[in-house]
């Protein structure tokens, strides 16, 4: 990702954090669905790797950490009418955006969405811990690593032996960031953000192991970004 992208990709963040602290009436403000340009060139790519991983002819649940705007979800939900979605957010005022998508997907196996500070232990969650899958897009690099490491050791809670995190975004491999673009923006985030940077995945390996999780795959995406396929050891 390049600086243009950071900048897409924080800014109904910023700007929605701001209409929030000075409006009285912040839900006729957020109560619509909010667009995330880099969500919406990225959902289909990544449903093509969800199509490879997940199970389609097995009943099943899938836990989506950050949902963001909830354009993810209900995109790819439809396409599995056998598994039911668990969106989730940490940040309260997106909720009303993830229901807005949620209610006009053309499917109805799209749970309403928990509130989750994936750094918390997953018992203040309130949800199952028999999860057949799990996504999170785009957070590992932007919140502090704290969450990244909330992520595996939850992961290796809440998710069933055998069961699949997919987690997608830029990272670097063996301490290499390729290319310049992704360099760029890791130095920008790094200056915006105190504790948030682009992730080694060999570090990632390291602390997956520590809670039962192996790296099963890796598949390269539109951008330079990875999706990563991490299994719950049996
Ligand atoms: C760049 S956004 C990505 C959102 C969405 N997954 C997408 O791709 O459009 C980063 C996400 O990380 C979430 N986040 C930040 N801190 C978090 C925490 N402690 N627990 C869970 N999510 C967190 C934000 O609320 C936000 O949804």
């Amino acid at each position: 990702m390049n600086y243009r992208k950071l900048r897409v990709v924080l800014k109904p963040f910023d700007s929605l954090v701001r209409r929030f602290k000075h409006s009285n009436s912040s839900k006729s403000v957020l109560s619509g669905k909010l667009n995330l340009p880099p969500s919406e060139r990225n959902k289909a790519p990544i449903l093509g790797v969800l199509e490879k991983y997940f199970d389609k002819t097995k009943d099943g649940k899938v836990l989506e950490i950050s949902s963001g705007s909830g354009q993810h979800v209900a995109y790819f939900a439809p396409n599995f009418p056998k598994l039911t979605f668990y969106p989730s957010e940490y940040e309260e005022s997106l909720m009303d955006s993830i229901r807005a998508y949620a209610a006009e997907a053309p499917a109805k196996n799209i749970k309403d969405p928990v509130s989750i500070d994936v750094a918390e232990d997953w018992t203040k969650w309130n949800v199952p811990n028999d999860f057949d899958y799990a996504i999170n897009i785009n957070m590992i690099h932007i919140a502090p690593y704290p969450c990244t490491i909330g992520l595996f050791k939850n992961m290796g809670q809440v998710l069933k032996p055998g069961g699949l995190l997919v987690t997608y975004g830029p990272y670097a491999n063996n301490g290499v960031l390729e290319p310049q673009s992704n360099r760029d923006f890791d130095k920008l985030l790094k200056a915006r953000f105190p504790g948030a940077g682009v992730r080694d995945i060999q570090d990632l390996i390291k602390l997956a192991q520590e809670h039962g999780i192996r790296l099963k795959s890796m598949e390269d995406m539109p951008a330079n970004n990875k999706c990563l396929i991490w299994e719950k050891i049996q």
